[in-house]
């Protein structure tokens, strides 16, 4: 699968910047719940902008949301982020969570540069129903609804 592949190929060398910043690299939420991601960086970044971005590649992704560089919550619609500087950490949380919400997304530190450090975060919602599939029969047309 090409996304698996990209999504791991991308880690090889996300390893690398692994002591600037680091995440979780896989969360998951039940629908209409909330997630948060904990992404930790290197003490040098504390004053440094941190941000939420969403796509497979980087280079091409966009953000969500991004902090000052101070630990004042910035939220946008359903996703918010809050940097602790004591903590050396950035806290991003997606709340009610939708179906569309699953997918590749970075925990950065702005830069300013080409060669921000980040790091790639899959987030994959998860229905209730999914967490009881041997109730669901395949032929069962109301087990997938809501
Ligand atoms: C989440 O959903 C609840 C119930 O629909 C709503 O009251 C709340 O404002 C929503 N929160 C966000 C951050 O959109
Ligand atoms: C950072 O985390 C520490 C330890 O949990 C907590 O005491 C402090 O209030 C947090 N700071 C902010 C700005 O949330």
């Amino acid at each position: 699968m090409h996304l698996f592949a990209l999504f791991c190929f991308s880690g090889y060398f996300h390893r690398l910047a692994a002591l600037e910043l680091t995440g979780p690299g896989a969360v998951s939420g039940l629908w209409g719940r909330s997630v948060s991601v904990p992404c930790q960086y290197h003490e040098r970044y504390q004053e440094t902008p941190k941000y939420w971005c969403s796509g497979i590649i980087w280079q091409s992704c966009s953000k969500v949301v991004e902090t000052t560089g101070s630990e004042a919550e910035v939220k946008r619609d359903t996703v918010s982020i809050r940097d602790n500087h004591t903590l050396h950490m950035f806290t991003v949380t997606l709340e009610n969570l939708t179906l569309g919400d699953t997918g590749i997304y970075w925990c950065g530190i702005n830069l300013r540069s080409k060669s921000d450090f980040n790091f790639p975060v899959s987030v994959t919602v998860l229905q209730g129903e999914s967490l009881l599939p041997s109730l669901c029969g395949t032929a069962e047309p109301t087990c997938s609804s809501r």
